[in-house]
């Protein structure tokens, strides 16, 4: 069964998300607009929907994370759902117990969503092919590989400041190499027909071949930066590096750190993205990181409507409703 096959139901409605390479226009829009709803309900004196109500979750990260885990965790109960961190430190995975078998016991709980963070590329698709048909498995990033929800709220962000993806020239700075957000939003953008996606980074922070996802390179950060209406800011993913990839962080900030003056070769309305966490002064000038430009924490806050949208429409199929 292909990934596409196995994120969608036979009705074409999302029942895992794992990736968003594959996936149509039409849905990526649709999540949009469902998050747009879900916004005003994080404006409520209650912030509370009742759409999951008697609905479990699991969070399951094996990998650290601030941001994804929480916003799931906030999301989940919004909607109303029961929610379950499972504190990989302290559970059986540390006594040799298998991937599988953790998966097969919480399962046995009556459990209705997996949120999975690994190291591993493909660990949350490994698990969706072995989950019951009720169970819906939610990529929370997934190794080098994907990161489909932090790409989905960036998209998101995107299109609150720029009305046409098709107007748009995105500008993709850093360690390309060892990030899922850069290709989970590649895809997103070229989804979305964004004219024109740039990566920028030095030539041992680039895979090989990435031209082919039609998209160009630069190794210049002033060049790369001319003109851009977006520029997301990725950094040094030093827990992936299994080598020296950059002389120093002093001599990456010199030629690829986002200060206030390199931000100028942009368009005077450009706006400065990271997924975070953020490194000052590796990556990024906290003048800019803080300047009125950067939309980072609403980054943030957008990954909660983003996260409801999500799993509300994974979580609905069973109950035959029409996406929110
Ligand atoms: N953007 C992101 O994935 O951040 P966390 O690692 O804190 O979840």
């Amino acid at each position: 069964m292909s990934v596409a096959d196995l994120q969608l139901d036979e009705r074409g409605q999302l029942r895992h998300f794992l990736t968003v390479e594959g996936l149509k226009r039409e849905l990526l829009e649709s999540i949009m607009n469902a998050a747009e709803s879900f916004a005003s309900v994080t404006e409520q004196t209650v912030k509370k929907v009742p759409l999951l109500r008697g609905k479990t979750i699991v969070n399951l990260f094996f990998e650290t994370s601030t941001r994804t885990r929480t916003t799931f965790e906030l999301a989940a109960k919004r909607l109303s759902a029961d929610v379950l961190n499972v504190n990989i430190a302290t559970s059986a995975t540390s006594k040799g117990e298998s991937l599988l078998d953790t998966i097969r016991n919480i399962e046995a709980m009556h459990v209705d969503m997996f949120v999975v963070r690994h190291a591993q590329s493909g660990a949350a698709h490994f698990i969706a092919r072995h989950v019951a048909p009720h169970i819906s498995v939610i990529n929370a990033g997934d190794g080098r590989h994907a990161h489909p929800t932090q790409a989905m709220l960036d998209v998101f962000t995107i299109r609150k400041h720029k009305a046409d993806f098709s107007q748009l020239t995105v500008a993709i700075v850093g360690d390309i190499l060892h990030s899922r957000v850069a290709r989970s939003e590649i895809h997103a953008l070229r989804i979305l027909g964004a004219r024109e996606i740039r990566v920028v980074a030095p030539r041992t922070l680039l895979p090989a071949g990435i031209e082919t996802l039609g998209i160009k390179t630069f190794h210049s950060l002033d060049n790369g930066l001319e003109g851009a209406d977006v520029v997301i800011m990725l950094r040094l993913q030093r827990e992936r590096m299994n080598g020296a990839f950059i002389p120093s962080e002093h001599e990456y900030y010199a030629c690829f750190g986002l200060t206030e003056a390199r931000l100028d070769r942009a368009k005077p309305d450009a706006i400065v993205m990271h997924p975070g966490p953020i490194n000052r002064g590796v990556e990024i000038d906290s003048k800019v990181a803080d300047g009125h430009r950067s939309v980072i924490l609403q980054q943030v806050t957008h990954g909660i409507s983003i996260r409801m949208a999500i799993m509300s429409m994974a979580m609905r199929r069973d109950l035959g409703e029409k996406p929110a």
